[in-house]
């Protein structure tokens, strides 16, 4: 009990968590390499965000984070913690959202089996109103409420809004309604105003995350790293002081089909598989991800000087190290490079996949 509550005595403490999602970087961890290697007021990197850890532990400890992300959720997350709507705005927004539920009745009746046997009626009545009347991308409050429906959309039954289901990864359809019919399980009947409220209440309990100049950019970061390194010629803010990121590992996943239940609530059509566009081949077919990574490094060394230091955590199976590597050597000649190794001891990007087949080892791959 004291531990949980040493744990989120603060706002930044409560703020940090926002939101599960695979291959996260633990906070200690980005608040030491943040620590270790920048000053306050200086400039962080990352690319390949992800739910925006380095960018929230840079933006804490008073430095300036710029992050990209091209899934969603993840900036959804990023976006609530570091941008989040006052607590009255958001609660009013709930309220509204849930008045407007009985509209959608039929939009919610209409949903595949799985989302009947997910949801309770109540729940998807008010998830398919929040799902067309959020404009998370536009506005604080929308964004903010969001971000908080999906920290908590599935999960363990008494602790979340859905059915039996686990947190970080989506299940698959078929498989999920099979499970629950063989086990006998209902969706719980809760009321989602009730349940988001306390939620809510609790995240602002210590108030908000000191205010912040820190960025999270939704979209690819191969076309949004032009757009950041004008703004900063312009504003005569370069070099960067820390790249610090963890790109995706080819082969393990896309991070689409085990978020396609929270994607949905963004918007994306009820299934998996189906919001990934061009960008699939880029997470499992060597050459496209050879490029990514290539193409990527390259804007970014364009970005860095002597005195910067470029912090890569990556998965230490051979292509995905290889790659990274040599891209890095390539690109970063005149810095010193160490490694650290970091064997598997919890959650991993590979092991979070579900495949403990592919269970293996990280490494951190330091320039300076
Ligand atoms: C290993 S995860 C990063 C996790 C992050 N360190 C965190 O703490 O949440 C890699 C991320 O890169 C993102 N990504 C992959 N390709 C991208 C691209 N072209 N542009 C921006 N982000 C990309 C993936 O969506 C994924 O969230």
């Amino acid at each position: 009990m004291i531990v949980a509550e040493h744990k989120f005595d603060t706002a930044e403490k409560r703020w940090a968590g926002i939101g599960p999602y695979y291959a996260m970087f633990p906070t200690k961890f980005a608040d030491k390499v943040i620590t270790q290697y920048t000053n306050e007021g200086d400039i962080v990197l990352d690319p390949f965000a992800g739910r925006a850890t380095s960018i929230y532990s840079a933006t804490i400890q008073n430095r300036i984070g710029i992050g990209i992300e091209l899934n969603p959720v993840g900036w959804v997350y990023g976006k609530t913690k570091l941008h989040p709507a006052s607590q009255n705005n958001v609660e009013k927004r709930l309220l509204e959202i849930a008045q407007m539920a009985e509209r959608y009745r039929e939009a919610s009746d209409n949903l595949p089996e799985f989302f009947q046997l997910c949801f309770s009626q109540n729940v998807r009545r008010f998830l398919v109103t929040a799902r067309a009347q959020l404009k998370w991308k536009q506005k604080a409050v929308d964004w903010t409420l969001m971000g908080l429906l999906l920290v908590y959309l599935h999960g363990k039954r008494d602790q979340s809004l859905s059915n039996q289901m686990r947190q970080t990864k989506s299940m698959a359809p078929d498989y999920a309604v099979r499970w629950w019919k063989e086990r006998n399980l209902v969706p719980p009947e809760i009321d989602p105003v009730c349940f988001m409220l306390s939620r809510i209440q609790w995240r602002y309990a210590k108030g908000l995350p000191s205010a912040t100049r820190s960025q999270i950019h939704l979209g690819d970061c191969n076309n949004i790293l032009v757009k950041v390194r004008k703004h900063l010629v312009t504003s005569n803010k370069l070099p960067v002081r820390l790249v610090f990121t963890s790109p995706p590992y080819c082969g393990v996943t896309n991070y689409h089909y085990d978020q396609w239940i929270r994607l949905w609530l963004l918007g994306y059509p009820p299934a998996p598989n189906s919001s990934l566009g061009k960008n699939r081949e880029r997470f499992q077919i060597h050459g496209e991800y050879k490029s990514l990574i290539e193409k990527t490094f390259r804007k970014v060394a364009f970005l860095t000087g002597r005195g910067s230091v470029i912090y890569v955590r990556t998965d230490s199976r051979k292509f995905t190290f290889d790659t990274t590597y040599s891209t890095l050597k390539q690109l970063f000649p005149t810095k010193r490079m160490s490694f650290v190794e970091q064997p598997v001891l919890g959650n991993t990007q590979t092991t979070l996949f579900d495949n403990t087949a592919i269970k293996t080892d990280e490494v951190d791959i330091i320039l300076k």
